[in-house]
């Protein structure tokens, strides 16, 4: 999509007006003729429309021997995420309508730079697809909106858009590497994908291939990854925004391409989901884009652990014992709780590596977290009470919910093993927390930690304020936020 700002509407584009909440009556409608006005009045009241986020009125006005449309929105009270629904709506109504081009038009409307930007961010976002494999769309059912045009903007508006689409393209990313296919996305091509994605924007990129984690001793982490014949790969992106020096923050990703659960193998119907188990790695790539694109001056370091979880003569069996990286050992009870085992050689990596002394991690770790959140908020656990809270906030700030979960003694007791320092399931009750207590025993003194398990965030059966259905990019603007509001002050 592409984004301008001017003076006036470009001919023969659509025209959309933002309307707060009961606020018909104070909007100019700048440019429209006295009879335009009224059928726009009129048309809005006979529908009862009343500004409501995301509500849209469509209009069409003839003058001058063409047909235009024209389109209210209603951004509520107002603030920036009700102005991010309100892009997001216009784009999901227009996006294969036939209009090409939709100029939105501010003047008057009392927004402020940051509002107009989450309204083209929310607007742009929408209209993400992947159309990759489909060779069959008919000229009906192929996207026709193609051009945003600011009229009016809010002073600033240019700067708050650039780092909105800073962000953008960081989620375009992420979405991609969750849509595509199993076969096409594996740890060796999620690579070549990011590599090829962030080239030029200055993020200094380390791989690590399964015999160079075999001499760090990534027992855990090879183990998950022994049964497939695609090779294991470790990913960091490193941004050093503030200036050289080891980062402050990390984030860690569980990247498993494909997770059919091994030798205790998932049932049939509904695994092809199992391809978007990489979503938290997706996450961090998409963050890292995004801060690297709008340098952040910050210093973040981004760490994905990539793998395949499949059955074969060669995978992990119940019962096995692994000895991670950290030397701890692991009896695995359950070749399908995976995840934990690649998050915890990628974690214990970066806190050897890059003493980071604040932790995020993300992963599509536990069904249980679906049972108990559903695809509304995120679930957040965590060591530190101000780490959990900046979260939150970042999280409602964003639109990318999250609810915190507890963490106790209690809790981790449960993964208590006979034979070896852990195991790694406990009993069926409070899986995402004994999830997140097995991640906990490889986080040291002192670091501040959150895991974010985003299990029932990453896919969408249906459309949402700023996605399409499909791959949602959740985790980036929420970690694009983070920063901002934590790191770079
Ligand atoms: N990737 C799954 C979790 C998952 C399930 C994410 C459904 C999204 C949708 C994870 O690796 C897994 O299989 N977890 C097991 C853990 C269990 C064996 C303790 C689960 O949730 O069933
Ligand atoms: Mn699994
Ligand atoms: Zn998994």
């Amino acid at each position: 999509m592409q984004v301008q700002f001017s003076a006036q509407r470009p001919s023969g584009a659509a025209l959309a007006f933002p309307i707060e909440k009961d606020g018909l009556a104070r909007s100019t409608f700048a440019g429209l003729d006295d009879a335009t006005r009224a059928l726009v009045e009129g048309v809005a009241k006979a529908s009862r429309f009343e500004g409501e986020t995301g509500g849209v009125v469509e209009v069409f006005a003839s003058g001058d021997g063409e047909v235009t449309r024209l389109l209210l929105v209603g951004v509520g009270a107002g603030s920036d995420a009700d102005y991010e629904r309100a892009g997001g709506a216009l784009t999901g109504r227009l996006l294969t309508s036939g209009v090409t081009a939709l100029a939105i038009d501010f003047t008057g409307s009392g927004a402020s730079a940051q509002a107009a930007a989450r309204l083209l961010a929310g607007a742009v976002q929408r209209g993400w697809r992947i159309d990759t494999y489909r060779t069959k769309l008919t000229e009906k059912q192929k996207p026709t909106l193609a051009s945003l045009t600011i009229v009016g903007a809010p002073e600033g508006t240019e700067a708050a858009w650039a780092a909105q689409d800073a962000v953008t393209q960081g989620l375009d990313l992420t979405r991609e590497l969750v849509s595509e296919p199993p076969n096409v996305i594996y740890p060796e091509s999620f690579v070549a994908r990011v590599r090829k994605s962030v080239e030029g924007l200055g993020l200094e990129i380390t791989v690590l291939g399964e015999d160079e984690m075999r001499k760090l001793g990534m027992g855990a982490l090879l183990g998950v990854s022994q049964g497939s014949a695609r090779e294991g790969q470790l990913l960091a992106l490193k941004w050093n925004g503030k200036g050289a020096g080891d980062p402050d923050l990390a984030f860690v990703g569980k990247g498993v391409t494909f997770d059919t659960g091994g030798i205790s193998l998932k049932p049939g119907p509904g695994m092809e989901d199992m391809k978007w188990d990489m979503g938290g790695a997706g996450a961090v790539v998409g963050a890292m884009k995004a801060l690297a694109t709008r340098k952040a001056k910050a210093n973040v370091i981004g760490v994905c652990g990539l793998v395949e979880n499949m059955p074969d003569g060669n995978a992990i069996r119940p019962g096995d014992i692994l000895t991670s990286m950290s030397g701890q050992t692991i009896e695995v009870l359950n070749t399908d709780a995976e995840g934990r085992l690649v998050l915890c050689d990628a974690i214990w990596w970066v806190q050897k590596t890059y003493k980071p002394r604040t932790i995020v991690d993300l992963a599509t770790l536990t069904g249980a977290m679906i049972i108990s959140l559903g695809s509304e908020h995120g679930g957040l656990f965590s060591n530190d009470d101000g780490l959990a809270d900046e979260l939150l906030a970042a999280g409602k700030a964003t639109g990318d919910l999250l609810w915190r979960f507890p963490l106790s003694d209690a809790y981790n007791k449960l993964l208590d093993s006979p034979i070896a320092d852990m195991k790694n399931v406990g009993p069926r009750g409070a899986g995402s927390i004994t999830a997140a207590q097995f991640i906990k025993r490889f986080v040291e003194d002192g670091v501040k930690w959150a895991h974010l398990d985003i299990a029932g965030m990453v896919w969408a059966d249906k459309p949402g304020p700023n996605h399409d259905k499909g791959a949602t990019g959740f985790g980036v603007r929420l970690l694009d936020r983070f920063v901002a509001d934590n790191f770079e002050r």
